[in-house]
Order: structure tokens, then C-alpha cells, then sequence
């Protein structure tokens, strides 16, 4: 089915409609061991995002097709998707913005993790891998009775990757994380950096050591899909050469 904008007539102050065709990956374990495609053709606004398309599916159609999200406005960083084999968040994704009058979207789970349901995918593997680079900031001595102040200047240095939202985005485009998952991935280097940066940390030798290991930074190769992937903006790559940079400067 070809869809096509601003067909129908709108009366001044209307939002025009439109048809889109939604092409979304399904997979239900107590059903089949197959994965499939099931097209939805559904009438949609200017204003909607690929969320608000997966909602009517799921409203008004098909109450068991699985999805996460929560927030719907880029925060909880629960709805990242392969979206037209682009990772993206659905909620901050429009649809007119896909060239619906050219075909179907795709919707896909992200790649690299298990695939519980639809597109709902494991992620136990992701955290893990957060847990292990320690994200939390790290002293020792006794409690302190005053603030640990920092200069503008000191807090500016790791600004970027403190706005990271465990989207997962980066890791799951990573071809290096798709070969074993065993890679760290980008999500776990960002938030590495965002403490060994940080002028009040004392844990930056111990996060270091942990990613110098095998799985660790040494096995990105700068392809920047990760980069291009971050809903936040972030600059996931240069994160991760900063910190192969730190880790060189220390010498391990
Ligand atoms: S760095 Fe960006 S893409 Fe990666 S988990 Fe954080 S917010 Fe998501
Ligand atoms: S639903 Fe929270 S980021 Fe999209």
C-alpha cells in the first residue's frame, strides 16, 4: 500500500491527516520460534510520532503487540527501536518525517540483546556491563562536612556524557557489539567517563583497569554508528577516545 501526505481536505485550523503503513517485527516465544512482519495501515496527524502509530496499533487493533516506553518525551529513554534500520526513540521520532508516501516503516527491536517479546528485548546484558564500570562517584577519608566543590570550568569537562539516558541506542548499533555482546559498548564507556572525568572522583585507576580489559575500549572501532545513534546528542565516539587517551596517559 503506498500512503501519501496531505491527501485529505482540512478546514482552516485542522491538522491534516494522512495514511502510513507500519511494518512492525512480532515475535511471541509461546507461540512460534519464528520472528515475522505485520503490516498495520492506519490514518495518523502531522503531529504524530511513530509511539502515537504503535499506540493506535496496540489500542485499536492489536492489544498484544509489546512495546516498552514511559515517559513519551525523550527522557526514560525506554522506547529505543530500529526505526527504517535506524536506531531510534519512538517517541521523538515523527512520522511524516519518514517519507510515509513511500512505503512502510519498519520497527524492529533493537540488535545485540535477546528478543523477549516483539520489541521488547533483554536487557540484563546492557546493565550488567553498566554496573561493572562502577557509575557512581567513588571517595575515600571520612564524610565530608562541607560540599565537594567544583569549578565551572571542572564540571564543564564532563558535562556531555552526564546526559546520557540508558537508551541503549549506541550499544545495540554497534557491529562490534553484535558479533558476542560481550564488548562493553559505548553506554558503559559514556558513563566510565563521566566519572573518571569528574574532579571530586577517586575511582578512576579502578574504572580504567576495568575497561583496559579484552572486552574492554580497545575494541571500539571508531565506526561512529554510536555517535550517530545517541537521541541525546551525546559524542559517544569522542567520549570513548577520551577515555583510551586517559588510559594510555596512565600507562596500564
Ligand atoms: S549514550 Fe546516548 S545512545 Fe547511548 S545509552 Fe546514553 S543516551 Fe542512549
Ligand atoms: S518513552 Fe521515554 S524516552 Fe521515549
Amino acid at each position: 500500500m503506498t500512503a501519501t501526505l496531505d491527501t485529505q481536505e482540512t478546514t482552516a485550523g485542522e491538522i491534516p491527516s494522512f495514511e502510513v503503513t507500519l511494518k512492525v517485527r512480532r515475535f511471541n516465544p509461546e507461540q512460534s520460534d519464528e520472528a515475522f512482519w505485520e503490516e498495520h495501515t492506519l490514518t495518523m496527524y502531522g503531529t504524530d510520532r511513530v509511539l502515537d502509530a504503535l499506540h493506535k496499533i496496540k489500542w485499536d487493533h492489536d492489544g498484544s503487540l509489546t512495546f516498552r516506553r514511559s515517559c513519551a518525551h525523550g527522557i526514560c529513554g525506554s522506547d529505543a527501536m530500529r526505526i527504517n534500520g535506524r536506531n531510534r526513540l519512538a517517541c521523538k521520532v515523527l512520522l511524516k518525517d519518514l517519507n510515509p508516501e513511500k512505503g512502510p516503516i519498519t520497527v524492529e527491536p533493537i540488535k545485540g540483546l535477546p528478543v523477549i517479546k516483539d520489541l521488547v528485548v533483554d536487557m540484563e546484558p546492557f546493565f550488567a556491563s553498566y554496573r561493572e564500570i562502577m557509575p557512581f562517584l567513588v571517595t575515600a577519608g571520612n564524610q565530608p562536612s562541607k560540599e565537594r566543590l567544583q569549578s565551572p570550568e571542572q564540571r564543564e569537562r564532563y558535562d556531555d556524557t552526564t546526559k546520557c539516558i540508558l537508551c541503549a541506542a549506541c550499544t545495540s548499533s554497534c557491529p562490534v557489539f553484535w558479533t558476542d555482546g560481550q564488548y562493553f559498548g559505548p553506554a558503559a564507556i559514556v558513563n566510565a567517563h563521566r566519572f573518571i572525568f569528574d574532579s571530586r572522583d577517586e575511582g578512576t585507576t579502578q574504572r580504567l583497569e576495568i575497561l583496559n580489559d579484552k572486552e574492554g575500549v580497545w575494541r571500539c572501532r571508531t565506526i561512529f554508528n554510536c555517535t550517530e545513534a545517541c537521541p541525546r546528542g551525546i559524542e559517544v565516539t569522542k567520549a570513548i577516545q577520551e577515555v583510551k587517551q586517559a588510559m594510555i596517559r596512565r600507562a596500564f
